[in-house]
């Protein structure tokens, strides 16, 4: 049991590394786009934040309410876990849009179809604004885990 909280605990902690390495990276690539030669990098980025975004999702859910760390109850009762998720779900929205056109231009670039490559100047807005974000989550995942 300590193991699997340790090992979860972890991966959390991974995850807060690569989202934030991966969505600073995808900002910076989005707003170098001038041709098609430039989307690999942000796909790259985009990759990893996706990766991130599964890690964030999966260990924090199992963490708060598999009973592995203080119990799902804690969680429920605490403004400041409710605050993380909101923020949380800022961040999905905010990341929507992105989300959506990355997986299109995807399927264009593939399929040689043309690509509105001045969305990427919106996107990269967009991807900067979720930085700020995430840092707040930091916060309040600090001020939730002791209690505040
Ligand atoms: C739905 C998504 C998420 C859920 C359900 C979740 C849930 C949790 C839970 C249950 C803990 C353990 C707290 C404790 O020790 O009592 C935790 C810790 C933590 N989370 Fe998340 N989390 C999520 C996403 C995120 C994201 C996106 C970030 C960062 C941007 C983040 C940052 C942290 C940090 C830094 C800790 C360690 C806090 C500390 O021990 O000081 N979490 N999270």
């Amino acid at each position: 049991m300590l193991t699997l909280r340790f090992l979860l605990a972890v991966l959390h902690l991974f995850a807060l590394a690569i989202g934030i390495a991966a969505v600073y990276g995808r900002a910076r690539a989005l707003r170098r786009v001038r041709s098609t030669a430039d989307l690999p990098a942000v796909f790259l980025t985009d990759n990893w934040y996706g990766i991130a975004a599964l890690l964030w999702l999966g260990t924090g859910l199992w963490r708060a309410f598999g009973g592995l760390e203080k119990g799902t109850d804690y969680y429920l009762e605490s403004h400041w876990f409710a605050g993380k998720l909101g923020l949380f779900g800022i961040v999905l929205l905010l990341e929507m849009l992105p989300m959506t056109t990355l997986i299109r231009w995807r399927k264009a670039l593939k399929k040689g179809q043309p690509i509105a490559l001045e969305r990427s100047t919106l996107l990269a807005r967009l991807t900067w604004l979720q930085v700020p974000l995430l840092l707040l989550m930091v916060v309040t995942a600090a001020a939730m885990a002791r209690g505040l």
